[in-house]
């Protein structure tokens, strides 16, 4: 393993454990209740019809947790969703998230001119560049690791995926924490490796 990604997932880890003191335990049905609104443009069962609208289905319960309550407090800026989730607590928001991790997340297609270098990338990285491989963390399928809060990325949405690269690039997607995990990553990768990374992710499963 790489020395880059050792340290991430050691900084990663102690994160993890920090978050998980006091998490609150959802429940998916009453969850399901509380997402009407939400429905509109991630779809009633998470699996959004719009390419920039993310799916939510299938994702990990605690990843999903940390999102809404990045977004509720603004760590996380999300403009279509401005003080949607004012009104919910603690127990709301584990609720939602149980809801959607408890559906079946549907899969896209890869284009196949990108697939061998979006693979070739996820899989093993690039040692030129110090980038590691996608898959320590997000898992060789994309399911990503539910119980570390690594998010599920296989089937989203290319033109999701690809704003959020470019976002933690860029340095507008913040709340990755403080060991800045996904901005390190992301500033590692170029135009033509987002667009390969994005449609291949689109296509795993
Ligand atoms: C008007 C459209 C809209 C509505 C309604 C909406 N969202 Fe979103 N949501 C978005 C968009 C757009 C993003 C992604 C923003 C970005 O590109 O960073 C997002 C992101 C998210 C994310 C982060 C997903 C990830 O993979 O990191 C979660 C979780 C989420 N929404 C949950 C909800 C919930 C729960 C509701 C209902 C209470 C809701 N959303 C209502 C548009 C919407
Ligand atoms: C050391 C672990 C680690 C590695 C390696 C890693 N990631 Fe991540 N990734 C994370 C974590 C943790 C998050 C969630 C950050 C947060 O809480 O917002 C994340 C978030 C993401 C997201 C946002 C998901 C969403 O739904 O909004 C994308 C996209 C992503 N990673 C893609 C990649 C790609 C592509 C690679 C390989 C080039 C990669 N990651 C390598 C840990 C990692």
């Amino acid at each position: 393993m790489n020395k880059l990604l050792v340290s991430l997932l050691l900084t990663v880890g102690i994160t993890g454990a920090a978050n998980a003191a006091g998490t609150v335990v959802g429940d998916a049905a009453a969850g399901q209740a509380k997402t009407a609104v939400c429905g509109a443009c991630h779809n009633p069962d998470g699996n959004s019809l719009a390419p920039n609208f993310p799916k939510l289905a299938g994702q990990g319960e605690k990843y999903l947790a940390k999102q809404l309550h990045d977004i509720q407090s603004g760590k996380r800026t999300v403009l279509e969703m401005t003080g949607m989730l004012a009104a919910f607590n603690e127990q709301d928001l584990a609720d939602i998230a149980a809801y959607f991790a408890s559906q079946k997340g549907s899969v896209g297609a890869a284009n196949p001119e990108l697939v061998a270098r979006g693979e070739a990338l996820f899989r093993g990285g690039d040692l030129s560049k110090g980038l590691p491989a996608c898959t320590g963390c997000h898992a060789p399928n994309g399911a990503g690791n539910a119980a570390a809060g690594f998010p599920h990325l296989g089937g989203q949405h290319a033109d999701y995926t690809k704003k959020q690269l470019t976002a933690f690039r860029e340095g507008e997607r913040t709340n990755d924490g403080d060991a800045t995990t996904m901005r390190t990553i992301a500033s590692r990768l170029s135009n033509k490796d987002i667009e390969a990374l994005s449609s291949y992710i689109q296509g795993l499963h």
